[in-house]
């Protein structure tokens, strides 16, 4: 049975009290003084406290801070008749769980029930994790210690040291970019230039002259020489993503430049030598495409000297606590928030969940379960999970709704959730900020004060 110990100088108070929370069916414990009430919480340690403010020798925030002395984990409550911002302030600070107006008792009652079952909820906790991250790597480090994922490791090593190509293949959000970052600043090519190319975001001809630069007069538009991404990787990486993309036209390129080791600027004559390891990424699968005729097939084996798989998240659970360990770092860091402690339940519904999205998800995911976050505990109504999403949706009639109503009303609730803060906007809705600004501006949404 849990206790509760009242603490109060006006000992009807204190009865009134203890008459009220009654059906709340915990053991309740009455001292009249902060002095007697300290001697019962060393002797009974208590699972909460409600103790006055004011009160003669030692007030409420006296006590307060003894009780944390002997316990932090007993939560404490601190009563008083007035509203004083400042010692409520300091009582926050010290530690208390709550501060409310003596008189409300309907409102104290539903504090103890809420403190009570945070209390629980601490001490069910699996992972209270370090804070200290300084030592840490945060960025461009690769978690996970799964058969998978070691030999994944060990393959980096490998390529690492030699320029050969490089083919990674996963679902969305397995980690591609990272690990081909990884690959090029633990190697030899660290000191120089990465270069990272998105193949799907250009049109044909845009593409070739961001690879292969133009000389002036090219076409209209090409009013000076221009470098292309090969030129600027130099003797670095070049990291072509979503490879599947391009266009049979630049596959025929392409290929050339892989074979030669050479090319030149659109609209140039002189050959320029290709000095760059060549990373590749696709979440197609390459070979697939291949076999349709969509793809060139000797283009496919220049490109895949070496290949890495990154199998999707579902298939290796087992690294989840780890990686939500690195991400709540990463995180709290981020955002300067202190959310440290995750419930079992919490980690578990983790650790099931099928993460279409993949490790992206998983930690977009627990960005937003941090900013939602009020104290240090990821309680489990902070999470909120895709398929949660389609729930809701479901139970409530939109079927009249178009998409960019959906959008409009999402990105609205999203931003007044983390106050209009763009940056932490933009990441939970997986958009660039120049894009939330564009669609803040589109539908017109304005920030309520
Ligand atoms: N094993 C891992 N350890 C730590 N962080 C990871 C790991 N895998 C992925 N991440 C992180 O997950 C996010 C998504 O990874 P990344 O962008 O590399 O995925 P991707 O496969 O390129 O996705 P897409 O196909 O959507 O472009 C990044 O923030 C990355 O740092
Ligand atoms: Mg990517």
């Amino acid at each position: 049975m849990e206790s509760i110990l009242i603490i109060d100088d006006d000992e009807s108070f204190g009865e009134t009290l203890e008459i009220f929370l009654t059906d709340m069916g915990c053991r309740i414990l009455r001292a009249n003084s902060g002095k007697v009430g300290l001697d019962i919480i060393e002797k009974e340690h208590p699972d909460l406290v409600i103790t006055d403010y004011k009160m003669p020798n030692l007030n409420g925030l006296q006590v307060l801070k003894r009780i944390k002395e002997i316990d932090v984990k007993i939560q404490v409550i601190m009563l008083t008749a007035f509203e004083d911002m400042d010692s409520t302030i300091k009582a926050m600070q010290l530690g208390a769980y709550d501060y409310v107006e003596k008189l409300e008792l309907e409102r104290i009652k539903a504090i103890t029930k809420r403190a009570l079952e945070s209390k629980k909820l601490s001490e069910r906790l699996v992972i209270a994790i370090s804070e200290d991250s300084s030592d840490y790597q945060l960025e461009n480090s690769l978690v996970g210690s799964t058969k998978a994922m070691k030999e994944i490791y060990k393959k980096i090593g490998k390529i690492s040291s030699t320029k050969v190509s490089v083919l990674v293949q996963g679902e969305s959000g397995t980690g591609k970019e990272l690990i081909t970052k990884i690959i090029h600043y633990t190697g030899i090519t660290q000191d120089q230039p990465f270069i990272a190319v998105n193949c799907t975001a250009l049109s044909e001809s845009l593409l070739e002259s961001e690879l292969f630069g133009h000389v002036k007069g090219a076409f209209t538009g090409a009013i000076r020489d221009k470098k292309g991404k090969f030129e600027l990787a130099e003797e670095g990486t070049i990291f072509l993503d979503e490879i599947s993309e391009i266009s049979p036209n630049l596959q025929v390129k392409l290929l050339r430049v892989l074979q030669e080791r050479e090319f030149e600027r659109v609209g140039g004559e002189i050959s320029i030598p290709m000095k760059a390891r060549v990373v590749s990424a696709s979440n197609k699968n390459l070979s697939e495409l291949v076999k349709m005729g969509k793809f060139r097939e000797d283009l496919f084996y220049r490109l895949k000297v070496f290949t890495i798989e990154i199998p999707p998240l579902r298939e290796r659970k087992e690294d989840i606590p780890k990686l939500v360990v690195h991400f709540l770092k990463k995180i709290n860091k981020e955002l300067h928030k202190n959310v440290w402690k995750i419930p079992y339940e919490v980690m578990e519904i983790l650790q099931t969940h099928d993460w279409v999205g993949n490790v992206r998800e998983l930690e977009n995911t627990l960005l937003q379960a941090v900013v939602l976050a009020k104290g240090d505990v990821m309680e489990k109504e902070y999470i909120l999970l895709k398929h949660d999403e389609f729930v809701q949706n479901e139970t409530v009639n939109k079927a009249n709704l178009s998409l960019a109503d959906i959008e409009k009303t999402h990105i609205m609730l999203v931003l007044e959730e983390v106050n209009w803060d763009k940056q932490v906007a933009s990441k939970i809705l997986g958009i660039a900020k120049t894009t939330l600004y564009n669609k803040i501006e589109a539908y017109g949404l304005i920030e309520k004060k």
